[in-house]
């Protein structure tokens, strides 16, 4: 059986007064759900007074990136050592907006990927296909192209220290959620990829679904045999939207 994972992606967005409304009544609703993880992922400056509002069991802190390399002249960056100082337990990797607008390439999202285990941290990765990919029939090549990139790099056996994410580039804030049938159909894929290499691996592996997850949607996907959870942007938001999301990865 493996335990729920629903990771909130703030993204840009969030202020201090934000931040403890919200966590405080995640973290109240969160305190005592059995089956589940709520990681909340806030911007950078956030992360110490976010890790300090959290005191049920199940609430962890994650970062939103990090960066590629340990320490040095690279300004604007931050490691994931420094995160993890801070009290992270998780970092998102390989996120399609970091791809699009950020030119993380598949060797950088790999890169990335290290550096989070090597600082003791559980690298949540992110695949996924654009639409253009999907209409062309190019979806499945897609994922396992990007699977491959970071197993390749960080062998078989540091994927029992990770947690993936399929986030269709097309569901992503755009209120079109992939279907629960959809879904299932690429987590199914990832499993069978990582069963490839290991099965005890593939088995034990957290697969979370991302991309326009909603209060109203959240038990349907979370239903489906090979997700896991899910990692929510906009809705992770609203603290009525998020908790009801827990609350489905809880009742899983
Ligand atoms: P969304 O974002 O829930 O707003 O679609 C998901 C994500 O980008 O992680």
């Amino acid at each position: 059986m493996r335990r729920s994972i629903v990771a909130a992606n703030w993204k840009l967005n969030g202020s201090l007064e934000m931040a403890k409304s919200l966590v405080t009544a995640i973290d109240a609703h969160s305190n005592g759900l059995a089956g589940v993880d709520a990681v909340i992922c806030p911007p950078f400056p956030y992360l110490s007074y976010v890790g300090g509002l959290m005191s049920a069991g199940n609430m962890c802190l994650g970062a939103q990136s990090v960066a590629d390399q340990q320490s040095g002249a690279f300004t604007g960056e931050v490691s994931a050592e420094m995160v993890a100082e801070m009290g992270c337990r998780y970092a998102i990797v390989g996120h399609s907006e970091r791809r699009e607008y950020y030119g993380e390439t598949d060797a950088i999202v790999a890169a990335k990927f290290l550096r989070i285990q090597t600082a003791g941290l559980i690298p949540i990765l992110c695949v996924g296909e654009s639409l253009e990919q999907r209409e062309q029939g190019m979806m499945q090549d897609t994922i396992v192209r990007q699977v491959s990139a970071v197993v390749t790099e960080a062998g078989i056996a540091n994927m029992k220290n990770a947690v993936l994410a399929y986030e269709p580039i097309w569901a992503i804030g755009t209120g079109k959620t992939a279907s629960p049938e959809q879904a299932q159909e690429v987590h199914a894929i990832i499993r069978s990829e990582i069963t490839k290499h290991s099965a005890d691996v593939a088995e034990g592996l957290r697969i979370l679904y991302g991309g326009s997850v909603k209060a109203n949607n959240a038990a349907e996907l979370f239903s489906q045999p090979d997700i896991d959870g899910g990692l929510i942007g906009g809705a992770s938001l609203d603290a009525e939207q998020f908790n009801a999301i827990v609350a489905a990865g809880s009742s899983k």
